[in-house]
């Protein structure tokens, strides 16, 4: 068991009283509070390390260049990757994924290709392909989510096709929390490239057969990395995107992971200073991965930060983790669910707290009427409680379902039980307020 009122003690921001009250904060989907030896990190790396990396010949860039190194081992050895060379820094998970759909998209995809995503992606998982596709006249297809939040895995074998060049999924969706069987697409992604290949081979065309087979996957995994274990090899993916910001690690770093042979073969995404190896007048040589990739100075505070998050995660275990948001979860949809008011409530994704990750979103009614997001996140802020409203940067699935916009409540490791009580004693001010 974990000892949650020792972990909450890390954390600098509970000592503040929000509004009066203490802060119980249930908003760990859209960014997580940070331990003290993340603060810590940062403080340290500006205080007596800060230089640039890869250049000035002195003792400050020596140890800025080897903490930001050490930080990149950290965290690939974290998410199972073969080599730091495969673990690349950008700002976040949205840019991580823009990077593999302009360096990678742009030179794989042509007219008539077909790119699968789910309906439950987030609009950072939508958009870039959007905008790819409309470059090149691709085509965008969807997957299936039914009733219970789930992949429709028989549509899914349904959209693909000898045209499918890339799957694009949420590892866990951040409004409907389900947890996708990443491994079981990966292994019907894998029947299809074998599928290819055999046509290739009978169409005797022995040159044209894919050095990497078609199609690939990229797996969203912001809300995955912080809350159970995640290993890129055993997934099965080929690029894996993360944000350092949601798994207690500062903003303005983020990684993508991909596997090392197709991101040799892609070219830069930024390029400027730090991507090269010769530059005359007119023509460039690209340096190798990852730096290929890290384009001007990077983020070296925040990749030490992210590195002393990892380190964090690690100590108290990611099995752990994912055992205690899980209990937590179980303990939230009871409680929501048997809550004794006027208000119907309505809560969206699976029933099962093992299929969804640690997050709820939901809808009030009060006598027919729904009472707006907002409005139960503000009366939910009255009492200290830090909660989320909105269609969560996923609208295409808000309207699928008739919504505007829900409330979510996301876990992070130093939420208890007790958090859970305060959320549905205060959601009893919403009854107040709305039946008057
Ligand atoms: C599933 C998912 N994907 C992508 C993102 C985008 O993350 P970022 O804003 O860190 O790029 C989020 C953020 O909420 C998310 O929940």
């Amino acid at each position: 068991m974990l000892n949650i009122k020792l972990i909450k003690k890390d954390f600098p921001v509970f000592k503040r009283r929000i509004n009066g009250y203490p802060l119980v904060y249930l908003d760990s989907a859209a960014t997580s509070q940070k331990p003290q030896e993340v603060i810590d990190a940062l403080v340290d790396y500006y205080q007596n390390h800060n230089a640039n990396v890869h250049r000035g010949i002195h003792t400050l860039g020596d140890e800025s260049t080897k903490m930001y190194d050490s930080a990149r081992q950290t965290v690939a050895e974290f998410i199972g990757a073969e080599g730091k060379q495969e673990l690349i820094f950008v700002r976040n998970t949205t840019e991580a994924i823009n990077l593999v759909a302009y360096a990678w998209g742009e030179n794989n995809v042509g007219e008539g290709d077909e790119i699968i995503l789910t309906e439950a992606e987030h609009h950072s998982n939508i958009v870039p392909w959007q905008l790819l596709a409309d470059r090149k006249k691709a085509k965008l297809k969807f997957i299936n989510v039914d009733q219970d939040g789930k992949l429709d895995l028989q549509d899914f074998r349904r959209k693909l096709s000898p045209r499918t060049k890339l799957v694009s999924v949420v590892h866990v969706s951040n409004f409907l929390g389900t947890i996708n069987p990443i491994k079981e697409i990966a292994e019907i992604i894998k029947e299809q490239k074998t599928e290819n290949n055999e046509q290739k081979t009978k169409s005797k065309k022995q040159d044209s057969l894919l050095l990497i087979p078609y199609p690939l996957l990229l797996v969203d995994g912001a809300q995955a990395v912080p809350h159970m274990p995640v290993n890129v090899k055993q997934l099965g993916c080929d690029f894996y995107a993360f944000s350092g910001h949601k798994m207690y690690g500062p903003m303005g770093i983020g990684c993508l992971w991909g596997k090392k042979k197709l991101l040799d073969e892609m070219p830069p995404f930024l390029t400027g200073g730090g991507t090269i190896n010769t530059v005359d007048f007119h023509n460039t040589t690209f340096t190798d991965l990852p730096d290929k990739f890290e384009a001007g100075t990077p983020n070296v505070a925040g990749a030490a930060g992210l590195a002393a998050a990892v380190k964090y995660l690690k100590d108290i275990g990611m099995e752990r983790i994912r055992q205690h948001e899980v209990e937590l979860t179980e303990y939230a949809l009871e409680k929501l669910k048997t809550q004794n008011s006027k208000f119907k409530i309505r809560i969206y994704g699976p029933e099962i707290p093992e299929w969804r990750g640690g997050l709820i979103a939901f809808t009030l009614e009060v006598n027919g009427k729904e009472v707006h997001g907002h409005d139960v996140a503000q009366i939910l802020d009255s009492q200290g409680i830090a909660v989320r409203s909105g269609h969560h940067c996923v609208m295409p699935m808000h309207e699928k379902l008739g919504l505007a916009a829900t409330t979510r409540v996301s876990f992070g490791i130093y939420n208890t039980k007790e958090d859970v009580d305060r959320l549905v004693e205060a959601l009893k001010k919403i009854e107040e307020v709305f039946t008057g």
